[in-house]
Order: C-alpha cells, then structure tokens, then sequence
C-alpha cells in the first residue's frame, strides 16, 4: 500500500495580499482541507491518515524578507512500517523547485520524484513514532517557502487482501502485486546453448536450468562482481535441483525404466538435471528482474561434480570405493532439496531422498547379501536403501563408465574399494558450495551427520557456538542440531576464504538430536562415540555397535534411535526467528502407521481423518501436519536443553473438527495443509524485525482437493502464548485416545494469511528475498507433476498472464519474483 500525505506550501505570507488571487485566509484553509481529504479518501484500508485539525498558521505582510514562509499545515498522517510513503507539497505558481528534507525521528531515504515530491519506506518501529519533513521551496520574489509534515509510523502488520485457495494454472498473488518468472527448467546458463525447446529433445542440462527447482537463496553482487550482502539489484540465485518430471525430459517420456538398459544419453539427461544451479540476476531498475544467461559465474553442480568430504567421516572405510579408495572424495550431489546459508556467504545443499537411486539385491539372498557384514546390512536397510533398480535405473545402462555403474549398490568384488556398495555412504549429507567461485569443491561436512537432510538452518551469534538445525524428512525421524566446537567469531563471516571458514566451523562440532518431553521441555542428546550405546535389536533386526564417530555419523539415524530421540512427523525446514532467536520447524505429515491412534505424544498430537474429496476419501494419521517451534535455554544455540510449543496446526477450515483438529482456529483465508517450506523475512528490512514474517510453503496432498499448494505470511508469537490442551483423537475404527499437548495461540487474520496459490499439481518451496524486502523469490516446483508428454497437466509458467496455451505446451519448474506495484516491502 501507498500512503500518499500532502501539504501546501506558500511563497507569500500575506495570503490577503496574494496577487494570484484574492482569496481569504479561512477559504484556502478550507479547500486544503478538502484536498487532503480527497487524496486520502478511498484509500480507505489500514495504516491510513490521522488528520490534525489545526490547518496553519499565517503572518502578515511586510517588506520581502518579512514574507518569507507561512504556511505549516501540521497534520499528522499515519502509516506502518515497510509501506511506501508519499509526501506531496502544493505550491502557489512563484513557487521554485524546492526540496523535502527529514527533521526528525528515525532517518530514512528520501527519494525526489519531481520538484514537489518525494518518497520513503516507512522503517522498522516497535511502536508509534513520529517522523517529521519539511519541504523547502524558494520563491521568486524571494524568501523560503516551507511546510511541514509529520508522519506516525506504527509498526508493521501483514497489508495485503488474503489470496483464495484455488485451482487455477497459474500463481495468484494478491492484488497490488505482480509475478516476473525467473529461471526456468532448460533455461541456458552458458554461451552457444540453446534456447529450450521444451518439447524433449534439449540436453546439456550440464549447462541448463535443472528440474525441481527447490530451496533457493539470492547471493549479493556489487560493482565488479564481489560479494555483497547489501545488494539489491545483482546477485547470485543459488537453487536446488531435487528431481524430475522425468516424463517431460524426453520426447515420449523415458523408456526401459522397468526392464533396461535404460538409454546412456536419457540417464545422462536426467543425471545432469539434478544437483544445484548458480545463476546470475539482475534488475534493469525500479525491480525489473532477468537473469544473465552467459555469466560468468552461472554454474551447474550435477551428480558428476567433483566433491571432497571433510570432517570426521572423511578417509572412513565406510566411505571406500573403487573411485575414491581413500574415501575422501567422491562425485556429485542428488536430491538436494532445502538448504543453509552461513555467514560467510556459503551455500549448504542437503541430500535428502539419495537412497532410492541406489540398485540393491532385493531378495536378500543373493552376493550382495552374502558378501555384505550383518552391519552393513542393518545400515543400509535403516536408510531405505532397498531398490531392486534404483530411482530412473540408471545403473542399468550398458556400460563400464562408473558414472552410471555406481548407482549399483550391490557388492559384488570381495572388497568395498573394488566395486560401489558403499557408494550410498558418499550421500546424505550437508554439501557447502561457495557460488562466488565457480571452480571451488564443494565440500560434504560430514560432521553434520547422514541422513535425509532437508535443510540446514545455521544461528551464528558472535562469541556463542555457531549451530545447525537439520530435520531428516521421513516417517518418524528426528530434528538434529549440530553445535561448533570453535566459538563464532563476526569477521570470519566476511572473509573471503569461505570454504576454509566452513573447515573451521563446520569440521569439527557435537551433532545433537532432539527428545521432546510431554511437559514442554526438550533435551538435545549428543551422537558422540562412548556416549552413544548400541541401538538395541527390534524385532528381525538385530543390535547395532558403533565402532567409532565415523559410524556414527555415517549412521547417524542408528545412533539418534539409540539414544531415544522422539520420532517425528517427517521433519521438513528449520527456520530461526531474527529477533527471538527461536527455531520453527515444519511437520509436514504423517500417514495413520506412520502416526497412529494409541503411537501419538505431546509433540505429534494428532490422529484424525482429513475427508478429501466429494467421496470424502479418508485420509487418517496425520495428514495435514504440524509447525513446532523451540526456544533455546539461556537463548544459547549450543544449549543442551530447550522449552517447545506447537506453533501451527494445518487443518482444512472446511470439514476438520475444531475441538480436535483445527487447533489453530484455521479459516477459509489461512487453513493449509503439509507445511514444508518455512522462511523468516530478511532481518535487514521491516519485515524481519520486531515481530518478522514468517513464510510457510506448502507441499500436500490432502487438501488438494480445494487448492492448489501455496505460500502464507505470518506473524507469529513466541514459544508459551498458547497452553496446554487435551485432545481426542479417532481412527478408522471409531475408537478414541487423548493425548494431551501443548497449543500456541490460534491463528487470526492479523498473525496469517495466504499470501500466494500455485499453478496446478506443484509445490511451493524456495524462498528468500532481496535485502531492502521489495522482492521475493519463490520457487514453483514440478507443476503438472502427474501429466504425460502428450497431455500434459500443467502449462505453468507459459499460462501466466497468457490468454491461451497450445494444449502441448510442458510445464516448467521455475523462480518466480515478487515485487510490489508500488514498491513496498513485500507482505507489508
Ligand atoms: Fe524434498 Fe522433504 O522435501
Ligand atoms: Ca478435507
Ligand atoms: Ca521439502
């Protein structure tokens, strides 16, 4: 929103003896009144004028000098922070250009739009305060023409219309904003690469736009191309490139999937449209984004990339292969999906579903089996690495190149350093990249623990522990946190020797997993070997030993089941809160074995059927998820214990039992379901301070029935304003159990709403926004996932704004950018 505060200036105190008109003081009076009036009418919303009364002041006449200024109109408008303000002066005709100028209360930028004009964006206030201007003006027969003008900033409120769920191709945003699509899926990033044919037959994704655009972070660049964390207009989009619409990648979608050998120049495809990209963007003024196909530093990390392990799995026999005998190296990244970022401007990418590429011998009879340890096997299995084929059956191509053959788990040499069965060893982990340096390594730390990571939210506070907080997004699985064993300190962050700077903090630290007590307490436990006892047997599966802190973290899922973490609704992002430090993550979902009637606790409270449908399909468990949140003892990252809540419930508005299920109080113009995405407002504009916006991106399947996934803005409290509440939970059968949790307070219209839709069958994920936060960059992922080559679901990004679509046109993944019409900070 604009908020427009004009006042009147006058060259000539003796407004009885004006020459441009024989107007009475009392009637200009009255038509400025009027006019401002008119300027603010029908603006009609939140954050609109307060109007003082006193209209001005005058002087009488004199000789010239005398006849200097007169006019202060003195009203007091109101606005809030992070909206655009526009102060306008009405000037009599022997008025010269003149200039606004700021008296008082908190500085701020003043822009002049012409001689009159000017504007500014409201800063960040914890409560009202006052902010005075001035407009200074010569006047032609001398003097100074001045008014004055005071503007009450309050502090920032969500400021746009909630946006309706709905099932339209295309992404919807609320009016007063607007949609530039980014990077798309093929775009090129190099020289003498096509331009995307999208109809299959494109390759060099090696040098292209991969699929699944995912978790995203926008990279400053200044003048001459340095790093530049305070830049608004050039910088580098880093984004994950999880998996694919594989059905889209080649003219009649892949073939031999079931029975091989598959295509070497399809696998190669598909292989190369995985990892990371780094892309250059630009804004060609007032947030006109494109990207730079040709820069120099765009850049492609695929599975292919070389990496170095670091940390004290590196040179692990765990991590032996017939490529990297040493077990200190290795190739690529794959399934990257959420991220990290540290303070010295690195990027952390997280493997989070790399079991299913792996082949494996299913019938557990076979060499694989027999020459395989008992440990091994019980390793492997924990980590679902049990395809007969591997995701796309890459290994099935027929070849020696072990670009391919490594997908093949199986051990079939008599040892690990002649063939790759411990090649899924060499993924789950947390990959740095720096994307100032495109020929940098990036490093696998693997200090951070292996598992199906999805995002790495890194609290660096100067003089503490710096510390990681990862969810290992499965069925039951935990929330880790990593905690530095080196205390942060600030001039590291601006070191230019990133991925030294990630040895010294990333190396060498305690990975911890998280137990949640039913009283709101929290204990983070430690994986250190010694401490660790072996995981005990469970039925067919028998006890497991660790040998040493390698084993640990390779198995590092092993070790947090040993130690009695809490399992959990699959762990999505981790996001910290700017101001309060507290640690949101996101739940989101769990099916009715995964989560049921009587396996409920304190943090998982849920079993409940969400209907779906107009057959009202069941869906039991927990299928809309959950967002808990965690504050830290002594607000110390590194603390060994915590206090919880649970944030959010999703919920549909439409047909969940509010006594049991909605636990949020969710309405039509917030209720989602399966948070995944989560995202603070950048600390540096008015959204990410005092009470920052967190960002919630969806990633479901219950209530798509009635929309599409989306994004919401929130404004959330802090860990305790809710209470303890007993629920009653029912399955399938009709019968019921309670459990007792712990509820933040519910949802309202002025702490969430839907902010944006997406395009048909995608999911939202990518988040993050220009520093000033006057863009925000959201990815669009695999929309029209479930439509073929010839019919395809989706035509997004080619259906936005357009009026028709050829019915063939394939749906791209894509980075969107969000900008404001009138320039404000997005959600303000
Ligand atoms: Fe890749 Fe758990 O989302
Ligand atoms: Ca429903
Ligand atoms: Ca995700």
């Amino acid at each position: 929103m604009t908020d427009t505060f004009t006042i009147t200036g006058y060259s000539d105190g003796d407004v009885d003896t004006n020459d441009t008109g024989a107007r009475s003081l009392e009637s200009m009076a009255d038509e400025r009144y009027s006019r401002r009036q008119a300027l603010f009418g029908g603006m009609g919303t939140t954050g609109m004028a307060v109007f003082g009364t006193t209209m001005l002041s005058a002087c009488g006449g004199g000789d010239e000098a005398d006849r200097s200024p007169v006019v202060t109109p003195g009203a007091v408008a109101a606005t809030s922070a992070g909206r655009v303000v526009t102060l306008t002066a009405t000037v009599a005709a022997d008025v010269l250009a003149g200039t606004w100028s700021q008296i008082s209360g908190e500085a701020v930028t003043l822009t002049m739009v012409d001689a009159t004009t000017a504007t500014f964006i409201a800063p960040s206030v914890s409560q009202a305060t006052d902010l005075v201007f001035t407009y200074s003006a010569p006047a032609q027969r001398g003097g100074t023409a001045t008014a004055t003008s005071t503007v009450r900033v309050n502090a920032a409120v969500l400021g746009f219309s909630a946006v309706a769920k709905n099932l339209s191709d295309v992404v919807t945003v609320p009016s007063g904003y607007s949609v530039t699509v980014m990077t798309r899926l093929g775009d090129p990033l190099a020289s003498g690469v096509s331009a995307y044919a999208n109809n299959g037959s494109d390759a060099d994704f090696d040098k292209r736009i991969g699929d699944h655009g995912d978790a995203l972070h926008f990279f400053g660049l200044g003048a001459g191309g340095a790093r530049d964390d305070h830049s608004n207009t050039r910088g580098l989009m880093v984004q994950n490139h999880e998996n694919l619409n594989v059905q889209y990648l080649h003219p009649n979608g892949p073939t031999n999937v079931a029975s091989g050998p598959r295509p070497q120049g399809e696998v190669l495809k598909e292989m190369m449209a995985h990892g990371v990209s780094v892309s250059e963007y630009v804004d060609a003024g007032n947030r006109k984004w494109s990207y730079v196909p040709t820069s120099a530093f765009n850049r492609r990390v695929t599975p292919a990339t070389p990496m170095q392990f670091s940390g004290p799995a590196a040179g692990s026999a765990l991590l032996s292969t017939l490529f990297s005998p040493a077990g200190t190296n290795g190739r690529g990244t794959v399934n990257n999906c959420a991220n990290g970022i540290t303070p010295w401007a690195t990027n952390l990418t997280c493997e989070e579903n790399w079991a299913g590429y792996f082949r494996r011998d299913a019938s557990g009879s076979g060499a694989d089996t027999a020459k395989r340890s008992v440990r091994e096997q019980t390793a492997l299995s924990r980590y679902g690495v049990t395809s007969s084929t591997g995701n796309y059956a890459w290994s099935s191509v027929a070849t020696t190149d072990t670009l391919y053959t490594r997908w093949d788990a199986r051990a079939k040499a008599d040892t690990a350093v002649q063939d790759f069965r411990n090649e899924p060893n060499q993924f789950g982990w947390v990959v740095e990249i720096d994307p100032y340096d495109p020929t940098s390594t990036p490093r696998k730390r693997t200090a951070l623990g292996r598992f199906g990571h999805e995002g790495a939210f890194v609290q660096a506070v100067a003089g503490k522990k710096l510390a990681v907080y990862m969810g290992d997004d499965s069925r039951r699985e935990y929330l880790y946190k990593f905690v530095s064993n080196t205390t942060f300190a600030a001039a590291d962050g601006a070191s230019s020797n990133r991925i030294a700077i990630g040895d010294k903090y990333l190396d060498a630290g305690v990975l911890h997993v998280a137990k949640f007590n039913a009283d709101g307490s929290g204990q983070w436990l430690p994986l250190v070997f010694g401490q660790v006892p072996a995981r005990p047997a469970s039925g067919s599966t028998p006890a497991y030993a660790f040998a040493d802190q390698a084993d640990i973290l390779v198995n590092a899922r092993l070790a947090a089941d040993a130690v009695g973490a809490t399992p959990m609704d699959r762990p999505e992002w981790t996001a910290g809160n700017p101001v309060t430090g507290e640690i949101y993550l996101t739940l989101t979902n769990n099916n009715a074995a995964g989560r049921p009637l009587n396996g409920t606790d304190a943090a998982n409270p849920r079993h409940y059927n969400d209907p779906r449908g107009a057959s009202n399909t069941a869906q039991y468990g927990n299928p809309n998820g959950h967002i808990i949140r965690l504050r830290e003892s002594g607000d110390d990252a590194g603390a060994t214990t915590f206090r919880w809540d649970i944030y959010l419930f999703g919920a549909d508005s439409a047909d969940a039992d509010p006594a049991n299920v909605n636990l949020s109080g969710l309405t039509a113009d917030n209720d989602l379901s399966s948070p995944d995405g989560l995202y603070f407002s950048r600390s540096t504009n008015p959204a990410g301070k005092v009470k920052p916006v967190l960002w919630i991106e969806t990633d479901d399947g219950a209530m798509t029935d009635r929309t599409n996934c989306m994004l919401l803005a929130a404004m959330p409290g802090t860990v305790g304003d809710g209470g303890t509440k007993t629920i009653t939970n029912k399955d399938a059968t009709g019968a019921t159990a309670m459990q007792a949790t712990i509820v933040g307070a519910g949802a309202t219209a002025a702490t969430l709403r839907r902010f944006l839709v997406g395009p048909v069958q995608c999911e939202i994920t990518g988040i993050d926004m220009t520093p000033d936060g006057r863009t925000l960059f959201v990815g669009i992922q695999h929309p029209g996932e479930d439509g073929t080559p010839a019919a395809p679901s989706s035509h997004w990004p080619d259906s936005q704004g357009a009026t028709t679509v050829a019915a063939s046109v394939r749906p791209r993944s894509a980075v969107i950018a969000i900008t404001k019409d009138d320039g404000g900070v997005i959600a303000l």
